[in-house]
């Protein structure tokens, strides 16, 4: 839980304008976020059918059955890590893109936040967003 604690800082830090970070506001940004970075390979309603999907050589799974597949409970951490990427524990020559790297050097600050914050707090909203839309 440690790691979801610091995340939920870095979203708050990063992203709430005010001091309250509703979690209705993080899926919704995280859908937002969603859209940008990960529909044009998992596809828009996330089933793995993105534009980009098929110019894959592996084939991109659909994102809606994460917790069935881990029995019913939702896998923040395995999905924490394959979206993050950097603990180089995702197999080698995996085609996601390294989103905890991306965000993080394209991060600004306004606040004083750090880098790192930010991109944790873009994760967490994208987590949050895939947990409401698991069948
Ligand atoms: C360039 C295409 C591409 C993009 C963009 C992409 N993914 Fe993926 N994703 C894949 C592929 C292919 C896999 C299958 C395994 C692998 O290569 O890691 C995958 C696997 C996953 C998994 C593991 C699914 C499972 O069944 O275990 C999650 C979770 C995931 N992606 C989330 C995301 C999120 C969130 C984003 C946006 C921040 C994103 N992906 C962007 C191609 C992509």
């Amino acid at each position: 839980m440690n790691v979801l604690f610091s995340l939920a800082v870095g979203l708050c830090v990063s992203l709430a304008p005010t001091a309250l970070l509703s979690q209705e506001r993080a899926e919704e940004l995280g859908k937002q976020e969603y859209t940008v970075a990960c529909a044009g390979c998992h596809g828009e309603s996330a089933m793995g059918d993105g534009p980009l999907a098929g110019l894959l050589n592996i084939s991109t799974p659909s994102l809606l059955e994460l917790s069935q597949a881990n029995g019913g409970t939702f896998p923040y951490e395995a999905v924490l890590t394959t979206i993050d990427g950097r603990d180089g524990v995702r197999a080698h020559g995996s085609s996601m893109p390294i989103w905890g790297e991306r965000f993080q050097s394209s991060a600004t600050s306004q606040r004083g936040e750090t880098a790192e914050m930010v991109a944790r707090g873009r994760i967490l909203s994208l987590i949050y967003h895939l947990q409401s839309i698991q069948k």
